[in-house]
């Protein structure tokens, strides 16, 4: 099983297993880590959930072969039910990261509570240079994190940054030495299961709600590119030369 869940100490802690692939996250593994986060919400003595990859990565973003097979189709996709499993968790979500966070990877932690990453963690969205468009909603809420400028760089031109960058951008909470990163998190998120849930729950509400709509709408139009740019024989060529470890100069005409 590529994606492992445990509760303790009031955590759902859920942890993508795939080292192999380096954390990849297949069409099955979306639909775990939803059914995950429907678990920990539902559960009574969760307080918090704990996200988190194994063997000192978190994830290497969608598999790409995936992409190529069996690439998503609108809201009836597993990874849409990832995304709104997530944007309706009124748990707090807490993320620990080391090594790469890559595509989702990255974009997920715009939707989470709490961020820890390790200081040589390697973040990043490169959609454009796999011919492909921002996602889960980071066209609308990364330049209102960073401003548009730093945006720019991380959405149209692909670029990669540390943890300890991500902290300055205002992506993370705190960067650290990648041993302490997930005992630091773990750590953060028991705290929850001492404070007046209600409270926290209606906090977390409060703290989303002005951009729900926002994000949802943004959500649906990457999607609709999205999909329309992984069928392009360039993505497609460029997704293949990925695999086969090659790198194209230039992939055939859109
Ligand atoms: N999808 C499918 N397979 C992936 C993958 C992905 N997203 N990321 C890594 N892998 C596979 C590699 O193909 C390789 O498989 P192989 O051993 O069968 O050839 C294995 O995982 C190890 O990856 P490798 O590239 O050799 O490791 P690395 O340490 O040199 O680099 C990364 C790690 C994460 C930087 C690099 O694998 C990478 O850039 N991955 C793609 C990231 C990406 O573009 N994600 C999607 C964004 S939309």
């Amino acid at each position: 099983m590529s994606i492992q869940t445990d509760i303790g100490d009031g955590v759902l802690t859920v942890t993508i297993a795939r080292p192999e692939k380096k954390n990849a996250l297949t069409l099955a593994m979306y639909q775990a880590m939803s059914d995950a986060i429907h678990q920990g919400r539902a559960d009574a003595t969760v307080c918090a959930l704990l996200i988190t990859g194994q063997a000192g990565g978190f994830t290497s973003g969608n598999d790409l072969q995936d992409f190529l097979e069996r690439p998503p189709e609108g809201e009836e996709s597993a990874v849409f039910r990832f995304m709104r499993a997530m944007l309706d968790c009124e748990k707090p979500i807490i993320a620990a990261v080391t090594g790469p966070a890559i595509g989702i990877g990255t974009t997920m932690l715009l939707h989470c509570d709490l961020v820890y990453v390790a200081d040589d963690a390697r973040l990043g969205m490169p959609f454009v240079n796999l011919g492909l468009v921002p996602e889960f909603g980071s066209s609308l809420l990364l330049p209102r994190l960073m401003g548009y400028a730093q945006a720019a760089e991380k959405l149209l031109l692909g670029d990669m940054f540390s943890g300890t960058e991500a902290v300055r951008l205002g992506l993370a909470n705190a960067a650290l030495p990648a041993s302490e990163v997930l005992d630091h998190a773990r750590g953060v998120a028991r705290r929850f299961s001492t404070l007046p849930f209600p409270a926290v729950q209606a906090s977390k509400r409060l703290l989303r709600a002005s951009l729900r709509d926002q994000i949802d709408a943004a959500i649906k139009a990457e999607m609709v590119e999205f999909t329309e740019r992984l069928r392009s024989p360039q993505t497609r060529a460029l997704l293949q030369a990925f695999l086969e470890r090659r790198r194209p100069t230039k992939g055939p005409d859109p």
